[in-house]
């Protein structure tokens, strides 16, 4: 019994000294440990992002570097449709609208086409706009004057048209496509065509079962296919 007791008095008494002393005469700043168990812990190894570094380990002995060729950001896609003749022909016959054609797709595209397009076009797409109206802008057509396609509706709003800017640094890709679904159906208004049927959007439920049989059937694959996105997001 008596062994016990002292051994429990000599721990006690280590944990004091341990507790007061300091390694590097910082025992008065309470901010500060006097003993740094796993020191790695709190004075990080880490570079600072423009730090510089050693040669070996970064290039050009600085921390920051450039992201690899071909990066994009998140959430951007590359357009490859040129900026030629070629392009928009080929934009307008081929591309087409991913976004279905709901009430809310055609709700957004119309408030955002009456901030952006509306003060040329004209809220209906007439080519009757404010600034076509005090003399501005000359050269603004109407929609039903052109042959256009959703494809080059979205051409023309990526790359711009003659006196017409771009409008890609504004808008996001899915905004772009609700402003086509609006252009599309101030179109057919013009044309005197009959309006399209709104889709019933029932898309979202098939992407669930597919996902989940996906889970079911290869467990391991999508996992794997997890880990590698959000380390290459990094
Ligand atoms: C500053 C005035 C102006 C604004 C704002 C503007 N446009 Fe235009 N737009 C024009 C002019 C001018 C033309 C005719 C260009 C040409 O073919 O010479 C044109 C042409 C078009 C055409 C027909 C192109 C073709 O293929 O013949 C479409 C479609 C179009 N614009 C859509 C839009 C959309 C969508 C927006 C909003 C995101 C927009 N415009 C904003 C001036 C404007």
């Amino acid at each position: 019994m008596n062994r016990y007791v002292n051994t429990f008095i000599y721990a006690t008494a280590a944990l004091l000294i341990i507790s007061c002393g300091g390694n590097d005469g910082t025992v008065n700043e309470k901010s500060s440990r006097s003993v740094q168990y796993f020191p790695n812990m709190y004075e990080s190894v880490g570079y600072e992002t423009y730090q510089e570094a050693p040669e070996d380990l970064f290039k050009g002995g600085i921390e920051a570097q450039k992201p690899v060729e071909g990066t994009v950001n998140r959430g951007w896609m590359p357009y490859e449709y040129e900026d030629s003749n070629e392009g928009y022909a080929s934009a307008k016959a081929n591309l087409k609208n991913p976004l279905p054609y709901t009430e809310e797709n055609l709700a957004t595209g119309a408030e955002l086409y009456n901030i952006y397009c509306g003060i040329c076009h004209g809220k209906n797409g007439n080519g009757q706009g404010h600034l076509v109206k005090t003399e501005k802008i000359l050269g603004v057509p109407s929609y039903a004057d052109r042959e256009i396609s959703q494809g080059s509706i979205y051409h023309v709003m990526y790359w711009g048209i003659n006196y017409m800017g771009s409008y890609a640094s504004q808008t996001s890709i899915e905004e772009r496509w609700q402003i086509a679904h609006h252009v599309d159906k101030l179109t057919k208004e013009l044309k005197g065509e009959e309006p399209r049927a709104f889709e019933k959007v029932t898309e979202v439920v098939e992407v669930e079962e597919v996902s989940q049989d996906m889970m079911d059937t290869h467990d391991g694959e999508s996992h794997d296919q997890e880990n590698h996105s959000s380390t290459d997001g990094e």
